[in-house]
């Protein structure tokens, strides 16, 4: 794996979740981690900085690059938003907030961090996209749209920045622990049970670790992913990869 020392990492939305467990990895690969986000985490490692970060925001994109030292060797657009609503009760407002944050800031971050990205001389971009850019749970337009147009932006982003040296992957997560999902799943009356049938869904047997997702990131920014560029890689413990049955017809039904 490419040594992140004496490196800097850009990683967006790293508060928490997804993106501070990635942040993490790089760190203990030994990268000095600019955390982007509109919080203040408070509790960074010592080779790890907050900047104030808003994806959204063109102006703040610009400002949050020039804390990030002469060569970022890696950009790690992570920060995303999701909300449920039926396409008729959803607002305007919401569907643009989530284009804004899910799909305009991995481009305006990408755009404000290119020269330094150039830099450094094989800077790599990776994008946080979804299953939900595949396939979509329901009442989730906006969301699964904005990562389906992540798909696409890494794919078109691959082959504009190729030529100056950046390649750009994505990683689309599956069911990951986070304390979003956790919310979801604890506030059932029948937890334990939505619980088992979740690990069903998935042919490895359980859902996945943030820590799964940085291992996955941490690869396709390394140089051992040199000849890896335009690509969405699926993160799911093949849940995807299932077809659903319906219950009389699954090999395991009573
Ligand atoms: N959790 C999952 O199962 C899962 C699955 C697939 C994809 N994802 C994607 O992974 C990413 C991280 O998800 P998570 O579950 O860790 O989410 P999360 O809500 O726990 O964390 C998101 C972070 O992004 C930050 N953020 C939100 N808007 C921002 C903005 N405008 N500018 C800067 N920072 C902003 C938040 O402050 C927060 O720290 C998202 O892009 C999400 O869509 C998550």
């Amino acid at each position: 794996m490419r040594s992140y020392t004496g490196k800097t990492v850009v990683v967006t939305g790293a508060a928490q979740g997804i993106g501070r467990a990635i942040a993490d990895r790089f760190a203990a690969d030994g990268a000095f981690v600019v955390v982007g986000d509109l919080r203040d985490p408070g509790d960074l490692g010592a080779n790890q900085r907050w900047v104030h970060l808003d994806v959204t925001s063109e102006e703040s994109a610009t400002s949050f690059a020039t804390e990030c030292g002469d060569s970022v060797a890696a950009l790690i657009n992570n920060a995303g938003i999701m909300f449920e609503a039926s396409i008729t009760e959803q607002t305007v407002e919401q569907w643009d907030m989530a284009m804004a944050v899910n799909l305009r800031g991995p481009w305006l971050m990408t755009r404000a961090l290119l020269d330094l990205l150039v830099a450094d001389g094989g800077g790599a971009v990776v994008n946080i996209g979804s299953i939900e850019g595949i396939a979509t749970n329901p009442l989730h337009t906006a969301y699964g749209a904005s990562k389906g147009g992540v798909h696409g932006l890494t794919t078109a982003m691959a082959v504009d920045l190729g030529p100056m040296g950046v390649r750009c992957n994505a990683v689309a997560p599956g069911w990951i622990d986070t304390a979003l999902n956790r919310g979801y799943v604890d506030r059932l009356p029948n937890r334990d049970q939505a619980v088992a049938e979740l690990a069903q869904l998935h042919p490895v047997g359980h859902i996945g670790d943030p820590a799964d997702v940085g291992a996955a990131v941490a690869f396709l920014a390394s140089d051992d992913a040199r000849f890896v560029s335009g690509q969405v890689v699926v993160v799911d413990g093949a849940r995807m990869s299932k077809l659903s049955l319906p219950p009389s017809l699954a090999p395991d039904a009573d």
